[in-house]
């Protein structure tokens, strides 16, 4: 099987460290970037949080800051459930590797730009990133494979009733995401939230007994107790369904259908509308994740971590 190229644009956090960790290494992807974004926290957080996790592990992989606030709302983190540095629970060493110096947007642009037009786009926090891009270089849009994205909800958001964390920080750059053309596929929460590291998945992860399955444990036994806030045992690894799509989408139910963006300043703000009973007879721009099978997807993590020294 040929490699699958894609970029992870993520705003490390939790979820967002392990979805890194199984891009990194699962032997059907390569991971050619990563592009960090404000979201779960700052950028001068989600930034480091991504370093530390590449050095702590050893991923080579070129790391760009990108976006440090939304397009056009107030900035709005995620501190109740990721902690004050985004990423609390995991400690690690003194940080030496650095970002990349160029822009994580001319990257992207430039990337796609020169490239066959094979390359997905996975992004794992708000879109900032990937709408500034479309917005400065239009051309990138059909160079684009396919997005292949953690965001969103069919029924109800995180954030707020009506909103997930991911789009609510961005509205206007999932607009342009959704409205681009480009094929989405969405994992959203009512998916995502089934994906739960609970003590039984974190302790079978530490007993690989690596340095990647120790630091699972120490970053999904911190989400043990935030997740609280939103009324879940555990915490999901959100970010992580949308990477091991790439490689098995076979384990996936989804749904084509017409799906847009509220932005309308009331309590849907951020409102991912998903047409799933094709109401409006619109054109199918999205493909939602509606399950997946939770043995076949654990067993991709595991195996994938046991590739790490
Ligand atoms: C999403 O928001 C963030 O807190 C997680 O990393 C995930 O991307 C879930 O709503
Ligand atoms: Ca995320």
């Amino acid at each position: 099987m040929e490699k699958r190229k894609m970029i992870l644009d993520c705003d490390t956090g939790h979820d967002d460290a392990i979805a890194l960790m199984l891009a990194a290494k699962h032997p059907d992807i390569d991971l050619l970037g990563v592009t960090v974004v404000a979201g779960n926290q700052t950028l001068d957080k989600t930034l480091p949080n991504t370093l530390h996790v590449c050095q702590h592990l050893g991923i080579e992989v070129p790391v760009y800051g990108g976006m440090d606030r939304p397009m056009v709302r107030d900035q709005v983190v995620a501190a109740d459930v990721h902690g004050k540095s985004g990423l609390d629970g995991p400690v690690f060493g003194e940080l030496t590797r650095k970002a990349e110096e160029k822009h994580a947007v001319s990257y992207l642009i430039d990337t796609l730009m020169a490239s066959d037009g094979d390359i997905t786009l996975v992004p794992v926090g708000p879109l900032t990133n990937i709408a500034m891009a479309m917005r400065l270089e239009p051309r990138i849009i059909p160079k684009i494979r396919e997005i292949v994205l953690m965001g969103g909800a069919v029924n109800l958001g995180n954030t707020t009733p009506s909103a997930e964390f991911n789009i609510f920080v961005d509205p206007e750059a999932a607009h342009v995401v959704y409205s681009s053309g480009v094929k989405v596929t969405m994992m959203g929460l009512d998916l995502t939230n089934t994906a739960l590291a609970d003590i039984h998945i974190i302790e079978r992860m530490e007993a690989i007994g690596n340095k990647a399955g120790k630091l699972f444990g120490d970053i999904m036994r911190f989400t043990l107790r935030s997740q609280a806030v939103n009324g879940l045992t555990a915490g999901p690894v959100h970010d992580v369904t949308a990477v091991a799509y790439l490689v098995a989408p076979e384990i996936y139910v989804t749904k084509d259908c017409h799906a847009e963006i509220d932005l309308s300043k009331g309590p849907s703000y951020g409102r991912t509308v998903c047409d799933i009973n094709d109401r409006f007879h619109l054109p199918k721009n999205v493909t939602v994740g509606l399950s997946i099978d939770l043995d076949k997807f654990w067993d991709i993590v595991e195996d994938t971590l046991r590739r790490y020294e």
